[in-house]
């Protein structure tokens, strides 16, 4: 007698925790449905990849994240021919990969890219949905759920790098800032470990020091660095090692500056 066949239930892991600040969750999923590709922007560390890393799994798509560089190019993204064994073989990139196989293509810190990358992202992006393959002759056609998803961080951008009109009015986009405050503790305790009792104080610093941004700081404290601090400090580093070694060294090289932010946070958590 042959043996019954079970069901093999595969295993899905829950999607990562992410702690929506407003509809950007509705948002995105329309946008999904009705094929608009999307463009996340906001500052360092506020959530912009846990959000897409969220929606993807919520979604039940894959997800290929492309961290662009100041040399990604164009080709990074494609594909290109490569020596294998004698012989020259084609080998699929990142976005190509997503449109064949279709799921969501998440270029993070896409103005850092090579200027080239927005001519393969052009006409994926609006309502042809092709990427044209020069070097092999192919034009794939975006499968529906394919989506391209692209991030950037307008804080700190200098006039050379940002998105050419052309490219972001291709995308529908969201803007992201940090969490109000007893939004961020439950995210930063719920991350770290930290009690929410001490996880306050933190935030109520960030809070602070992000006031400075633009007078002495380029970028202020994000909420990747306030996990940080929590968790340091979860795993038994004394709070002010904590907060210099999270909070305030990662913000500065300036001795000035630095003495500054010190005494900021010596007045909020004494
Ligand atoms: N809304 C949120 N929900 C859950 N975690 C968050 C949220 N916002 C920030 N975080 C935490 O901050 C960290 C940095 O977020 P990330 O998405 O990597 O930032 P970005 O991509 O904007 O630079 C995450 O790893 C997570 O621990
Ligand atoms: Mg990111």
């Amino acid at each position: 007698m042959k043996p019954a066949l079970h069901a093999v239930e595969a295993v899905v892991p829950p999607p990562p925790y992410y702690a929506p600040a407003g509809h950007e969750c509705a948002l995105f999923e329309q946008a999904w449905k009705r094929r608009v590709p999307l463009l996340v922007k906001g500052p360092t560390g506020c959530g912009k990849t846990r959000f897409v890393a969220h929606m993807a799994a919520k979604l039940g798509l894959p997800l290929f994240t492309v961290s662009c560089h100041d040399d990604l190019t164009a080709a990074d993204l494609t594909g290109r021919y490569l020596l294998k064994g004698g012989e020259t073989v084609w080998v699929d990139g990142p976005l190509t990969r997503a449109v064949r196989q279709g799921g969501i293509c998440y270029l993070d810190e896409v103005v850092e890219a090579r200027k080239d990358v927005a001519v393969v992202l052009h006409p994926l992006a609006d309502d042809r949905r092709v990427l044209p393959l020069e070097r092999t002759g192919e034009e794939l056609a975006a499968p529906p759920h394919f989506m391209l998803v692209v991030s950037y961080n307008p804080g700190y951008q200098s006039l050379l790098k940002t998105l050419k009109p052309s490219t972001r009015q291709r995308f529908a986009a969201i803007e992201f800032g940090f969490l109000p405050h007893d939004q961020e503790v439950a995210v930063v305790a719920a991350e770290s470990g930290l009690s929410p009792e001490r996880v306050a104080p933190l935030v109520t610093l960030a809070t602070r020091l992000r006031k400075l941004k633009g007078h002495d700081l380029e970028e202020g404290v994000s909420t990747r660095l306030l996990v940080y601090c929590a968790s340091l400090i979860a795993e038994g580093l004394p709070l002010r090692d904590a907060v210099l070694a999270a909070m305030i060294e990662p913000l500065t090289d300036d001795a000035d500056v630095k003495a500054a932010l010190i005494e900021v946070a010596n007045a909020v958590i004494g």
